[in-house]
C-alpha cells in the first residue's frame, strides 16, 4: 500500500504533458533501453514519440527546460534505422522522416551498430546504441469512444476540455491515428479537425495543411462537396468526406 501511494506520489510529479497536433506528449523520466521504452509506450500510450517538424522540437526543448530539477538531457525518441537500408530512418509509429534535426556529426554510426535515436535537451537528434537506458517521450492520441456525436458537437466538446480536433501533420501521425482506432476496435469512420470551409479543407486549429492523404481515384467528392463538408480518418486509415450531421467517434487532442 505504501509503495504504491509512493508510486502515485511520483508519477504524478514527473507527469509532464505537452500538446502537440495530434496528441500529447508524455515524459516518462523511468530510464528503459529502446525496445523496452517502446513497448512502455504503445503499453500505456499510442507509441514512442515522432518529432513531424520544427514545431514538434521547439515544444520538448520547453518541455526539457521546464525540468530542470530532473536534470534530463538525453531521451529516447521513436526513430530507428531501417533494417533493409542503413542510410534510411523510421518512425516507431510508422512512416519515413521527413523532417531531420541531427546534432554536429550525427548520425556516425560508431561500430555500425548505433541502429536507434536519442535526443538532447536541444532538441539535436543523435544516433545511439539500443541497449542503453534513457528516460524518453511516448505520444498519446485519444480516441473519444462513449458516445457518438455530429462533428460540430465534437469539435465542442474537445473544447470544452480546453482541446481540439486532432490534425494530421504526416503520414507517421495518420498510422498512429489508425493505430489508436484498430486498437480501440472501431470499425466506423471517426472525425477529425478536417472542415471544408470557404472553398477549402482546413485544420481547425490553424495548423497549416501540407500533408494530405485523400484515397487516389473513385469518388472524388471531397474536391468541390455540396454536402458531405466534414473530415474523418476512414476504418482504412484515409481520409474521407462526411455529412456534418453524421454522429461518429472523434480525436481530440
Ligand atoms: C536507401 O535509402 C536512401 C535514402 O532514403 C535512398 O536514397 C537509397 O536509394 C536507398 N537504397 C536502397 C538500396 O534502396
Ligand atoms: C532491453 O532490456 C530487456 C530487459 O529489460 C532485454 O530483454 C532486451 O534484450 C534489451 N534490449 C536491447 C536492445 O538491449
Ligand atoms: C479489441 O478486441 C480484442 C480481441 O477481440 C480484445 O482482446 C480487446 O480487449 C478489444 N479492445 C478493446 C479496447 O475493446
Amino acid at each position: 500500500m505504501e509503495i504504491q501511494k509512493l508510486f502515485f506520489f511520483f508519477a504524478s510529479v514527473f507527469c509532464v504533458k505537452v500538446e502537440g497536433e495530434v496528441g500529447t506528449h508524455h515524459f516518462v523520466s523511468q530510464a528503459l533501453n529502446w525496445t523496452d521504452a517502446q513497448t512502455h509506450c504503445r503499453r500505456y500510450y499510442t507509441d514512442l514519440f515522432s518529432v513531424n517538424d520544427q514545431k514538434d522540437t521547439e515544444k520538448i526543448v520547453k518541455a526539457a527546460a521546464g525540468q530542470k530539477s530532473l536534470n534530463w538531457n538525453t531521451v529516447w525518441i521513436g526513430l530507428y534505422r531501417d533494417p533493409t537500408n542503413a542510410t534510411r530512418w523510421k518512425w516507431s509509429g510508422g512512416g519515413y522522416v521527413t523532417y531531420t534535426n541531427w546534432d554536429k556529426g550525427q548520425p556516425n554510426n560508431v561500430a555500425n551498430t548505433q541502429n536507434t535515436v536519442n535526443t538532447n535537451s536541444n532538441g539535436r537528434w543523435n544516433d545511439a546504441h539500443g541497449y542503453l537506458a534513457w528516460p524518453f517521450f511516448c505520444i498519446k492520441i485519444s480516441v473519444m469512444n462513449y458516445e457518438k456525436k455530429t462533428w460540430e458537437e465534437a469539435l465542442e466538446h474537445c473544447r470544452e476540455e480546453h482541446s481540439d480536433l486532432i490534425s494530421i501533420a504526416s503520414e507517421t501521425d495518420r498510422l498512429l491515428a489508425q493505430t489508436e482506432m484498430q486498437r480501440n476496435n472501431l470499425t466506423e469512420h471517426v472525425w477529425i479537425g478536417l472542415r471544408f470551409l470557404a472553398d477549402q479543407w482546413l485544420w481547425v486549429d490553424g495548423e497549416t495543411m501540407v500533408y494530405k492523404a485523400w484515397p487516389q481515384g473513385g469518388d472524388e467528392d471531397h474536391q468541390c462537396p455540396t454536402w458531405r463538408r466534414c473530415g474523418a480518418l476512414t476504418v482504412e486509415g484515409l481520409w474521407g468526406n462526411y455529412n456534418c450531421e453524421e454522429k461518429r467517434y472523434f480525436f481530440c487532442k
